[in-house]
């Protein structure tokens, strides 16, 4: 009886390690074909909510809040040639296409966690972000795939941007 039950017991072992070997080598294909990218319906419908909510495309992607949002997805994130000229200097937003291209998604957890960009880029926005949700951000704007143009570069203050910008006042010192 006891030889019957060890032998079911090590049979079961090596069907569970068999199990975990298949999974974990379909696991290394699925990554070394290069679909570290490859988009879920879930994930998918995640970010568009999250980047939708969290305004993204109002600053990233030229001319949305005037369509009322309604600028097809292929085109959104691309950075936006509109200048925010205030205390900071001048800053563009940037063209999100090409930048996620640069990093990896440790990298793009590490930066919303700890970079403050210049205004008006909500940085603080990012650092309230589930990490799930920057996650499927990644995720999402990589799987839309490069496009665009790099956004202009930044200028310090003492240089004149060209048009057109938006011109914020100086910050006024508070009254006491
Ligand atoms: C009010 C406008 C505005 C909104 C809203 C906004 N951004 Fe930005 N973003 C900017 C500007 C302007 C910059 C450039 C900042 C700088 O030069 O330091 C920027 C920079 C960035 C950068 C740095 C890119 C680089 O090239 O270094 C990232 C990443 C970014 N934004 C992501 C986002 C995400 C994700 C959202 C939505 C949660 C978002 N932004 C919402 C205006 C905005």
């Amino acid at each position: 009886m006891r030889v019957i039950q060890a032998m079911h017991t090590s049979m079961l072992c090596l069907l569970f390690i068999t199990v975990v070997a298949t999974a974990a080598a379909a696991g290394d294909k699925g990554r070394s074909s290069g679909q570290a990218t490859l988009l879920d319906k879930k994930t998918e419908d995640r970010a568009r909510y999250v980047i939708k909510i969290a305004g993204c495309n109002d600053c990233h992607t030229t001319g949305y809040a005037e369509a009322a949002g309604k600028i097809p997805e292929k085109d959104w994130l691309k950075g936006d040639a509109m200048g925010w000229r205030g205390p900071w200097g001048t800053t563009y937003a940037s063209n999100l296409r090409l930048y996620m291209q640069k990093l990896s998604k440790a990298q793009w957890i590490k930066v919303s966690r700890s970079v403050e960009f210049r205004p008006p880029m909500p940085w603080f926005v990012l650092r309230e972000m589930t990490e799930q949700d920057l996650r499927a951000i990644y995720r999402f704007i990589r799987n839309l795939g490069p496009a665009g143009e790099p956004a202009p570069a930044y200028l310090p203050p003492d240089q004149e941007p060209k048009a057109p910008f938006i011109l914020f006042p100086s910050t006024p010192e508070p009254s006491r």
